[in-house]
């Protein structure tokens, strides 16, 4: 049976932290919607260059780019026994495409992990980040600085600042989410499949906090 988990949360509550390190643990790929969009960048894709005006003003890429981005990732063999979302759905119309993507597949979201942080500590979260080049790995330069400096600890490529962790628009991306993304919290609800997991406990803590609702939904 596949499993399907949804990280939401505001920039910076930790999704892309949380998604590596529990698909590590489950065995499902990561499918970080941010990470494609960078990834067809990096490689000069039309729809990178896209993308990228959008994602340098923090606002959302259109929905039928990003909807069937995520369709084709979907449809690649290793999402047969599930996944873990990060940044997708990030409003009602891409989740509305997000079950029926899924209802092709004979399948349904099995949890939406609501990740929540208080918007002062975005800020100094996405200001101190920094990024790993070959895979995306995050490390903050306080709350989680890498072993050796600008390099990661994982595949030793150099750690860099996102473009859009500059303060200016980072607030603009909180703004979006506020807006944009909220309704999603409602959307959940109704359906019964969101559960709230405190975002301000350790990374350690979250993970463990992720993988006991995660369990107790089987
Ligand atoms: P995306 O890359 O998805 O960015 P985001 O959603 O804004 O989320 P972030 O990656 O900034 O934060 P995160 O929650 O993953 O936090 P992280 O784990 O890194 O999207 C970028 C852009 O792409 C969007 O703005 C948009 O333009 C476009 N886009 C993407 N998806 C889209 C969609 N579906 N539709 C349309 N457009 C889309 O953690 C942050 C920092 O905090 C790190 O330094 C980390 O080390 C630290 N940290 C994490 N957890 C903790 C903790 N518990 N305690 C202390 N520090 C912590």
């Amino acid at each position: 049976m596949s499993k399907f988990i949804v990280l939401i949360g505001p920039p910076g509550a930790g999704k892309g932290t949380q998604a590596k390190l529990v698909s590590e643990k489950l065995d499902l790929p990561h499918i970080s919607s941010g990470d494609i969009f960078r990834e067809y960048f990096n490689n000069q894709s039309e729809l990178g260059k896209i993308a990228h005006r959008y994602i340098e003003r923090g606002e959302l890429v259109p929905d039928e780019i990003t909807i069937a981005m995520i369709r084709e990732r979907l449809s690649k063999s290793d999402c047969e026994t599930g996944a873990i979302l990060d940044g997708f759905p990030r409003n009602p119309v891409q989740a509305d495409a997000l079950e029926q993507m899924l209802l092709e597949m004979d399948s349904e979201v099995d949890l939406v992990a609501y990740i929540d942080v208080p918007q002062e500590e975005l800020i100094e979260r996405l200001t101190g980040r920094l990024t790993c080049r070959e895979q995306g790995h995050v490390f903050h330069r306080k709350y989680n600085p890498p072993k050796v400096a600008n390099r990661c600890d994982y595949d030793g490529s150099e750690l860099y600042q996102r473009d859009d962790d500059k303060e200016e628009t980072v607030k603009r991306r909180i703004n979006v989410y506020m807006q944009q993304t909220m309704p999603l919290i409602e959307y959940y609800l109704r359906k019964n499949l969101l559960v709230k997991v405190d975002g301000m406990q350790t990374i350690e803590q979250v993970t463990k906090t992720l993988l006991e609702v995660i369990g107790n939904k089987r």
